[in-house]
């Protein structure tokens, strides 16, 4: 159900299984790495790095697959781009922890993923891929962090889904109340 004054695009995002491998235009990418690059960071320290490749690498892109979980495999190696989103863990002008590195990039991610539905452009991120893996292939640094990956495409017809997964494609996930997570003054006071 429509809710009124909730962004129609915030309502409107989700993650798809069915990816179609039709290139996304370069301009596409470009700009959804741009709107990630708006959003807001502790000390503007813009702790997000990316890397992607896309089905025109296919060596690159089958070492991409490669790094995810054999659940994810099966869907994600059919769409067009796989990203992979880093955070730099250090603060840049004192070299101490930056506590935020992860929430910050997450900030970035939810701007790429809202820019790119405005451009027709779905994003699935996954949780489920080798973190040991991805470290390696890129030799990184102990203050570069792997954080999630994503398939990126437009969305597909779902004829390459097996029954179960083009189900699950179906249905829309479910979202818990503001009633369940919004507290006013204390913990034990639910807000709405
Ligand atoms: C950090 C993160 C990790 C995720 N990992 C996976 C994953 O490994 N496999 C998968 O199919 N979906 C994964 N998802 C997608 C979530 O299951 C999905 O966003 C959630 O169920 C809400 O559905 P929606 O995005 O369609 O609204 C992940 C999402 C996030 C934000």
């Amino acid at each position: 159900m429509k809710k009124e004054l909730i962004l129609e695009i915030i309502q409107e995002r989700w993650s798809p299984y069915a990816f179609s491998s039709a290139p996304v235009e370069e301009f596409k990418l470009k700009a959804m790495f741009e709107a990630a690059g708006y959003a807001p960071s502790c000390n503007n320290e813009q702790p997000w790095e990316f890397v992607f490749t896309t089905q025109d690498e296919k060596e690159v892109f089958d070492d991409f697959v490669g790094f995810l979980n054999d659940g994810n495999k099966v869907w994600a190696k059919n769409a067009y781009a796989l990203i992979l989103s880093m955070a730099r863990t250090n603060f840049s002008y004192n070299d101490k922890t930056n506590r935020f590195a992860f929430h910050d990039t997450g900030m970035a991610l939810n701007n790429l993923l809202l820019q790119a539905l405005s451009l027709d452009i779905y994003v699935h991120q996954m949780g489920g891929y080798s973190v040991e893996k991805v470290k390696d292939y890129f030799k990184l640094d102990d203050d570069i962090e792997p954080v999630a990956m994503m398939a990126v495409g437009y969305l597909g017809d779902g004829s390459t889904l097996t029954p179960e997964l083009l189900k699950r494609d179906e249905n829309r996930r479910t979202r818990k109340s503001v009633k369940e997570f919004v507290f006013k003054n204390s913990r034990s006071n639910l807000a709405f």
